[in-house]
């Protein structure tokens, strides 16, 4: 199967439909996610008094860039984002981030979720009546998909490696059904996959929707993701500025789709995929656990566009965990001032998590690699913030002492300022192709995927084109449901 499977379960379906009614819920199209203004002003009303994590159906509609940045309560505004001054940066490049923390959940993967269940739920697929949802992940899908599920009224587990951070687990055990610890850390994806495999066998009624393969992962941000980076250009490009590119790491390769979006747009663009140096696969077919919580690895998922990824990026997550403090301990703030940062930007820099951190030093790596100067824009995307990490701060802080100026410094000229073009890889054709070949052992030898099909997505030229054009399709189907549960009349 290349495409999103929308073949209609007109049995099930029925069953969707009476839940939806019975439970007072709406749907939001893509198109509503991509325009807030498309959004009913019964919802905008009723959302004045529901909070941003709460579980209450009309969130669904909060996943999108657009939520107004407040706790409860907020209308829809512009997309959030953030400009990086030179100052913190260290390049001329102009590197604008988009900011994931204002997200239900505080992370954009419930947009991911949204994108693999919500098409099989509107086609009757998925019967939320009797089937349970599961959600494999490196930690912020799988709360995303018990988000998004507890919103859809359906029973969901949660899969996630221990070593993830408390946080995530503290708040899974209030909203998912039910969460599996598998072995490992954050690079310990085969475990998840072995998990999955696990529970399929268990004869239970459930169906697994597994972001590194499901092109819904890939659809949201492709449209979703795409389009807020195209509104945030529109709004900040002036009269010199030029989109040079985007960098993203690859979690589940879902973020990285919106270059796809972008690169359409500007063909000269370039997509910079990113990884941890730790765990470099990308790069050179490695392995190794790393620190840079949500971005996984040691294999690369099926989902990932290898043939329009123009460079790997690998990064030290010793640069990212001392970021993370310098960032967010009062003396690395304060030095950050003294060197002339703006306390504006200061005072923000806590909306970085670890990966956020590590996508920021991709994009200041492609920009010294280009020589991008001061007309030249790149985007990423922070996909959570420190919220989700406090008690790692709390950890290094325990573990390291007190971080004095002196911290601050090192770690400023060391791996911010002083970020080299190490550990990076312009990819020519065979190379994309040898990443591409990674995605045999994992997806054909054990994952069931077939040999025609790693064939095909290398070898067909509408292969990517034939996915991204389903969302219209998919959001006749999300229409068509929302009319027949009637619950908006
Ligand atoms: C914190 C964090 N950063 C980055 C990513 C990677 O994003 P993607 O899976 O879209 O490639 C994830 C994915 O789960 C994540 O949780």
């Amino acid at each position: 199967m290349t495409k999103i499977d929308l073949s209609v379960d007109k049995g099930r379906r029925k069953n969707a439909i009476k839940r939806a009614q019975e439970r007072n819920i709406v749907i939001p199209t893509f198109a509503q996610m991509m325009e807030p203004s498309k959004i009913p002003a019964a919802v905008k009303t009723e959302l004045k008094s529901v909070g941003l994590w709460d579980l209450h159906p009309r969130n669904l509609f909060r996943i999108t860039w657009h939520n107004e940045p407040k706790s409860s309560g907020g209308a829809f505004g512009s997309v959030n984002y953030l400009e990086l001054p030179s100052s913190l940066t260290g390049v001329p490049a102009r590197i604008i981030v988009l900011v994931g923390k204002w997200f239900p959940t505080g992370a954009h993967k419930v947009g991911a979720a949204f994108g693999c269940l919500v098409p099989r739920l509107v086609t009757g697929q998925f019967d939320p009546t009797t089937q349970k949802a599961v959600w494999p992940s490196t930690g912020n899908y799988c709360r995303g998909g018990a988000y998004d599920s507890a919103l859809l009224a359906c029973e969901s587990i949660a899969i996630l490696p221990e070593g993830m951070s408390k946080e995530r687990f503290e708040w899974l055990s209030k909203i998912a059904g039910e969460t599996i610890k598998t072995p490992g850390s954050e690079s310990n994806v085969k475990e998840i996959f072995d998990k999955c495999k696990e529970l399929r066998a268990s004869g239970q009624d459930l169906m697994i929707f597994n972001q590194f393969e499901e092109f819904g992962n890939y659809l949201w941000h492709y449209a979703v993701t795409g389009h807020a980076m195209e509104e945030v250009l529109k709004q900040v490009i002036g009269r010199h500025g030029r989109y040079r590119g985007m960098a993203s790491a690859t979690g589940s390769a879902g973020t990285i789709a919106s270059g796809d979006y972008m690169k359409q747009l500007f063909p000269d663009s370039k997509i910079a995929a990113s990884e941890a140096l730790q765990c470099p696969t990308l790069l050179e077919n490695g392995f190794g656990s790393h620190r840079i919580e949500g971005i996984g690895d040691k294999h690369v998922p099926w989902i990932h566009n290898t043939k329009n990824t123009d460079l790997v990026v690998a990064i030290d997550d010793n640069a990212v965990v001392n970021l993370a403090r310098l960032f967010n301990e009062e003396n690395g703030r304060q030095y950050l001032v003294e060197r002339s940062v703006p306390e504006a930007t200061v005072s923000q820099l806590d909306l970085l998590g670890f990966s956020g951190i590590s996508n920021v030093l991709s994009a200041i790596k492609l920009a010294k690699y280009y020589e991008m100067d001061e007309n030249d824009i790149v985007f990423t995307v922070l996909t959570d913030s420190m919220d989700l990490y406090r008690s790692r701060l709390h950890e290094m802080h325990v573990e390291h002492g007190e971080y004095g100026s002196t911290d601050a410094a090192g770690d400023f000229a060391r791996h911010l300022h002083g970020q080299s073009t190490d550990n990076m890889l312009e990819l020519r054709y065979p190379d994309r192709r040898r990443v591409h070949n990674l995605k045999y052992y994992t997806w054909v030898e054990q994952q069931g995927k077939t040999y025609p099909e790693i064939q095909d997505m290398w070898t067909r030229t509408d292969y990517w084109t034939e996915v991204q054009e389903q969302v219209d399709e998919i959001d006749r189907l999300i229409v068509e449901f929302n009319d027949e549960a009637g619950v908006l009349r």
